[in-house]
């Protein structure tokens, strides 16, 4: 374990007190983030549960700008600085741009196609959902901040990074990652302050036990 995010050297984060400190941000400071960082980053993001193991994700790993302002585009970002949930840039800026994706044509490689007919839901979808709260995990654990951005539009996301257009790679969502910007204090603190907390069910409120 490692550092908080933006507070390195600060003591090392339980895995507990990392789930509750991961927020998703909309701000990134310039601080750039090291190859050996993102490749460990990436390298934890595959160490996740998949359907019969067919390990059917992959990661586009963005840090060309032209590349990050199209993204930026497919991720509707000026409406949150027009709502005032972000700062503008906040995609271009972030140092490092993951996509996550599905890879259906690996789930269909082990299982057969249609890949609907070979599984009882979309696993393909859910191993890359696994992939992608590890790599958000795995950067907060090393003292960055990251966000899952899922309202994308595919087809911009699909050219931006010249994706098969056969369907078989879904992007899944735009995670920006980098180090905190200090001055998205607001924002941060809005997302983790007492009212946020309050809103956070409680076990109690979403546990069942031995029936519905
Ligand atoms: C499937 C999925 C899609 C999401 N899509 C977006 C999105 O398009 N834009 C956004 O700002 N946040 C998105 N989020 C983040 C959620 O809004 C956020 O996780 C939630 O509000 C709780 O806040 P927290 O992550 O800071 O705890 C998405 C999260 C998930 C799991």
């Amino acid at each position: 374990m490692q550092s908080r995010p933006g507070t390195e050297g600060a003591g090392p984060l339980s895995l507990g007190r990392l789930l509750r400190r991961r927020r998703n941000v909309y701000g990134f400071s310039s601080r750039r983030v090291s190859q050996r960082t993102l490749l460990s980053i990436l390298e934890d993001a595959t160490h996740v549960p998949s359907a019969g193991f067919t390990q059917d994700f992959d990661f586009v790993v963005v840090r060309d700008s032209g590349t990050k302002a199209k993204l930026a585009s497919a991720a509707h970002e000026k409406e949150y600085v027009n709502a005032g949930h972000a700062r503008a840039g906040f995609l271009v800026n972030a140092p490092v741009v993951v996509v996550p994706c599905a890879n259906r044509a690996k789930f269909e490689g082990k299982y057969g196609a249609p890949a609907e007919r070979n599984a009882r839901l979309p696993w393909w979808l859910i191993d890359s959902g696994f992939s992608a709260l590890a790599l958000i995990l795995s950067a907060y654990e090393k003292g960055l901040v990251a966000s899952f951005i899922g309202a994308l539009d595919d087809r911009q996301v699909a050219e931006a990074l010249s994706l098969p257009r056969d369907g078989s790679i879904v992007p899944l969502a735009i995670v920006p990652m980098g180090y905190r910007d200090r001055h998205e204090s607001a924002v941060w603190r809005a997302a983790s302050g007492k009212e946020a907390r309050r809103r956070r069910l409680r076990p109690e409120d979403v546990l069942h036990w031995d029936r519905w």
